[in-house]
Formats: structure tokens, sequence, C-alpha cells
């Protein structure tokens, strides 16, 4: 009787245990919904990207991201957000300058970019254009 008792005891204590670690890893699954940034990506250094991404336009996690409506926590995954998906395309617009134009890119690591999205944005979702006076065509000459 006494065995089994302890063997309860250790069976509570594993599943308590492996309830408690798993809630402390964020992400153990992997990332959801990657379209653009490499799936094997690791969890620090697409910190670092989210955070370059609020650095360069001044704005919070939740400007592109939205929260579970149930959970109430916060739902990366999801793509409710159109900024969200505008971002997805200002990351292939920014990448592929870097790559077309810049001799120091680094093909495994998108965080090595000389054009960012500060360069552009510098701290404004709509970056002021400065509209030219008269109207240009670059291409023709005119
Ligand atoms: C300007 C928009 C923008 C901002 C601001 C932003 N993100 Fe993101 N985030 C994205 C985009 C776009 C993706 C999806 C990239 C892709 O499809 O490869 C993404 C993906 C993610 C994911 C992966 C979710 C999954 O499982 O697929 C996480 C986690 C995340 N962001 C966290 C953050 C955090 C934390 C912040 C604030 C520090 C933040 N983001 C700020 C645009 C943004
Ligand atoms: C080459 C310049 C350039 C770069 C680099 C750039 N952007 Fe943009 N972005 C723009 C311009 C211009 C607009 C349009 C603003 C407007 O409609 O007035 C814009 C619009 C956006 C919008 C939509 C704002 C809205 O609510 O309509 C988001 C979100 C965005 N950019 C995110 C990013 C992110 C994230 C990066 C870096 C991965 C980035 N941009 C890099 C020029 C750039």
């Amino acid at each position: 009787m006494k065995i089994k008792n302890n063997t309860i005891l250790v069976s509570f204590l594993l599943i308590v245990s492996v309830i408690f670690f798993s809630a402390a890893i964020p992400y153990r699954d992997g990332f959801k919904n990657l379209q653009v940034l490499p799936k094997n990506i690791s969890e620090k250094k697409l910190d670092e990207i989210m955070h370059q991404f609020n650095d360069g336009l001044a704005v919070n996690c939740d400007y592109c991201h939205v929260k579970d409506s149930k959970s109430e926590d916060m739902a990366f995954e999801l793509d409710d957000k159109p900024e969200k998906d505008i971002a997805r395309g200002m990351i292939k617009l920014t990448d592929s300058i870097n790559y077309n134009y810049f001799r120091q890119y680094d093909k495994d690591s998108m965080l090595v970019w000389r054009v960012t999205c500060y360069t552009c944005h510098h701290g404004d979702p709509y970056p002021d254009t400065h509209k030219p006076a008269k109207g240009i065509n670059l291409l023709n000459g005119n």
C-alpha cells in the first residue's frame, strides 16, 4: 500500500512539473505562422527582429498583433490586423533591397541589413515622402 501511494505521489509531482516547465517556455512548439522569416529561426533572433520593427516604426507589438479573444493573451500567430500582412511585404522589400544592392549581406541572418525599417520609417508608420514640387520620372529622364 505504501509503495502504491509513493507511486501516485511521484506521478503527481511529475505531471505538475511538466505543466509548470512547459508553461515557462513560450513558443515551445516552434512558431506557427511564419511565411517570410525562416521557419527554424531562434526565439532570440525573432525577438530581436520584432523589436527592430517596434523601434523602426515607433509602435508597440499590438500595432501588428492581436490578443486571443478568449484567453486575452497575445496570439502572435494570428493574421487579424492588416498591418501584419503589410509588414510581411515590407520584410520582403527590405530584404531584397539589401540582397540586391548591398554587399555585406549575410543570407543566414536577416538582421544584417544595411537598409532597415528605420531607414525609411524613422519612427513613423507613414513616412513623409516629401513629394517633389514637379513630378519626376526617373526612368525616361523627364
Ligand atoms: C510592424 C509589424 C510588427 C510589429 C510591430 C511586431 N511584429 Fe511580430 N510579426 C510581424 C510579422 C509580419 C510576423 C510574421 C512573419 C512571417 O510571416 O514570417 C510576425 C511574427 C511574430 C511571431 C511569430 C508568431 C508565430 O507563431 O507565427 C511572434 C512571436 C512575434 N511576431 C512577436 C512580436 C513581439 C513580441 C513584438 C513586439 C516586441 C512584435 N512581434 C512586433 C509583424 C510585427
Ligand atoms: C524603402 C523604404 C521602406 C522600407 C525599407 C520599409 N518601409 Fe514600410 N512603408 C514605406 C512607405 C513609403 C509606406 C507607405 C506609407 C503611407 O501609406 O503613407 C510604408 C508603410 C508601411 C506600413 C503600413 C502603415 C499603414 O498602417 O498603412 C507598415 C506596417 C510598414 N511600412 C512596416 C515596415 C516594416 C516592418 C519595415 C521593415 C521590415 C518597413 N516597413 C520597411 C517605406 C518603407
